[in-house]
């Protein structure tokens, strides 16, 4: 049987592995610093030492440790022909970033970002739309995440989370960088970004809370970026305006609708009565699992990660710099 090592096996860890259970056939290795009492399910091993669990031979590995150790232990795995798929984000600086990405090339692994809400219905739609050119020249994009951190893992104490630790690699900017990855997937390159992070509320956290950015994308569509985590209820939009009409996603409702300027009414694009959030961390895995498959780069491989994470970078060095900044 097949092999999947499973780096870090926290939230995310543990959902990837349920779905790895359900929906592959993979044995699955886990690495991990606790100790697991009960195990069983037969289709999976606990391992402590890295050196141990890589005799396995394992073809693939799920890094989704805290954000700050992805790099040393990706690395690891890419000079053992493993193929990877990264947690977002793929790190919380760029070191050692080129060192990956050239053995990740000379090895020719197959990778993919962790980035689940490039598989959900409504961003993939409006992906389509702007592809297909229905909202003509594209001017501007706004979008919108907020939710509140407390909630994220409610069993745990979130002040201890990486999420809430500035040396794990957490803070709102890194840890939401979905709406920077899709933006990155609908327009490209960023030229210019502004921003403002820092810590807002109340929360004890020892990173920064908002994000507040605004881009120029290389194709001259101008941006705005809201994010946070001290706010209730969890939501997120992204309204998208053009020469043709606007196009907007509501995340309440998990609807994509666009007024047109020709018919003057709003077009209703995709409205999804019930969707699990589930689903899109199962789509993402059986595409990267065939990717691997059939040797196949995926749409999202580690250069998008660290595009993505480059745009992170400047935004919170234009926030200490209280400047716009230009990205090469
Ligand atoms: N794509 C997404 O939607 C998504 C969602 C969540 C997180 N992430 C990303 O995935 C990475 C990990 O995030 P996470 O939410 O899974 O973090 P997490 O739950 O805090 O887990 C991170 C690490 O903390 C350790 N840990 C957690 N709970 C533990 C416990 N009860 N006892 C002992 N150790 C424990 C685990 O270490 P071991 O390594 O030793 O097991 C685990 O790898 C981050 O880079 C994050 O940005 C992505």
């Amino acid at each position: 049987m097949k092999k999947i090592l499973i780096v870090g096996y926290g939230s995310i860890g543990r959902r990837h592995v349920k779905n790895l259970l359900e929906y592959s056939k993979y044995e699955i290795l886990i690495l991990t610093k606790r100790k697991i009492k009960n195990n069983k399910e037969t289709r999976i091993r606990y391992f402590d030492s890295l050196t141990n669990v890589l005799k396995e031979k394992p073809e693939i590995g799920f890094i989704t440790n805290e954000t700050s150790f992805h790099i040393e232990i990706a690395i690891k795995l890419a000079k053992k022909n493993i193929h990877l798929f990264i947690e977002k984000p793929l790190s919380n600086s760029i070191k050692n970033i080129q060192k990956l990405q050239k053995i990740v090339n000379k090895n020719k692994l197959i990778t993919q970002m962790g980035c689940n809400w490039r598989f959900h219905p409504c961003i993939k739609k409006i992906k389509s739309i702007v592809e297909k050119n229905e909202i003509g020249k594209i001017y501007s994009v706004q979008v919108e995440s907020n939710s509140y951190l407390p909630d994220w893992h409610p069993y745990e104490d979130y002040r201890k989370g990486y999420a809430a630790k500035k040396e794990l690699g957490g803070g709102i900017l890194l840890t939401c960088i979905h709406e920077l990855d899709f933006l990155y997937w609908y327009f490209g390159k960023v030229e210019e970004i502004f921003s403002v992070t820092k810590k807002q509320s109340q929360l004890e956290v020892n990173t920064d809370d908002i994000s507040i950015m605004i881009l120029k994308f290389k194709k001259n569509i101008l941006g705005e970026i809201h994010l946070d985590y001290f706010q209730r209820p969890d939501f997120k939009r992204c309204k998208i305006i053009g020469s043709k009409g606007t196009l907007y996603w509501d995340s309440s409702i998990n609807e994509v609708k666009f007024y047109s300027n020709n018919k003057k009414k709003w077009i209703k694009k995709i409205k999804l009565k019930k969707y699990e959030k589930n689903q899109m961390y199962i789509d993402e895995i059986l595409y990267f699992l065939k990717s691997v498959k059939n040797k196949k780069k995926t749409i999202n491989p580690i250069n998008d990660g660290i595009k993505t994470l480059e745009i992170s970078l400047a935004a919170k060095k234009s926030s200490a710099q209280k400047k716009m900044l230009k990205i090469n």
